[in-house]
């Protein structure tokens, strides 16, 4: 366990700088995917083993469809492995969740992500949320369609909605927000990541591109989060 005063309950990443790193090493950008996801293996362990209880990462957003199909087809095909070798990939105490929108994934990856959600993980230290075909925008339409839904069918008056209403029906209404949003590889902005759960987080911004992230650049990213102080609108 970690010794610090304040830990972040969860942390966000967004997994930036595989295809700097594959490029700088002569390699084909999915090699850079791959090795992003063997970073995303060790820093899900150290974040258990320091007790972090949330971390999401930022695996595929809505707009990486435009990608080169054959880098799409190898994220996705990384994406498979991992879900069918979930008891090591994903490591001990550790449950994992998607959000996204699921509609555009392939069949079998959808079947992967409900058995992976649906394993029974005793006393998880740790939950991982990957973010596939996630979009901030895009997660805020879907609650808004479900809200006006409710709204149309009588459920909710218009005058009960607030911000609790439409939290409730985000992709993972239970998580806490993220107090802590990290983003290597030198670029400073969210990206559409978790934009209504952001609101408050502190933002790290780290030079470094992901697949050379260690725990030691986690920890330099605990000591920033560290020095904050956070004051919520208050004083
Ligand atoms: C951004 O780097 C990264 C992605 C779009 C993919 C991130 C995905 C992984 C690390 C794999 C995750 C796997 C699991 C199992 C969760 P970029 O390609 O935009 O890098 P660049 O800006 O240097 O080109």
């Amino acid at each position: 366990m970690d010794k610090r005063e304040n830990l972040p309950v969860h942390i966000g990443i967004i997994m930036d700088g595989n295809g700097r790193w594959a490029k700088k090493h002569g390699l084909p950008r999915n090699m850079g995917h791959k090795k992003g996801a063997e970073t995303f293996e060790k820093i899900s362990k150290y974040c258990r083993d320091i007790g972090i209880r949330w971390l999401t990462v930022y695996a595929f957003s809505t707009e990486n469809w435009k990608r080169p199909p054959e880098e799409v087809a190898g994220l996705m095909a990384l994406m498979r492995q991992y879900l069918k070798n979930m008891d090591t990939a994903f490591g001990e105490k550790i449950a994992v969740r998607f959000i996204g929108d699921r509609g555009p994934l392939d069949g079998d990856i959808v079947k992967l992500i409900e058995k992976a959600e649906a394993a029974n993980i005793p006393e998880p230290k740790l939950t991982v949320q990957v973010a596939l075909n996630y979009g901030g925008r895009d997660e805020i339409v879907h609650a808004v369609k479900k809200l006006a839904e409710d709204v149309k069918s009588g459920a909710l008056e218009p005058e009960d909605v607030d911000e609790r209403e439409i939290a409730k029906r985000l992709y993972s209404p239970d998580a806490p927000d993220p107090d802590l949003i990290i983003r290597p590889s030198g670029e400073e902005r969210i990206s559409n990541f978790l934009l209504w759960q952001c609101a408050y987080s502190e933002l790290v911004f780290m030079d470094v591109l992901w697949p050379d992230f260690t725990p030691e650049h986690l920890e330099k990213a605990l000591d920033e989060y560290e020095k904050r102080s956070r004051r919520f609108g208050g004083i």
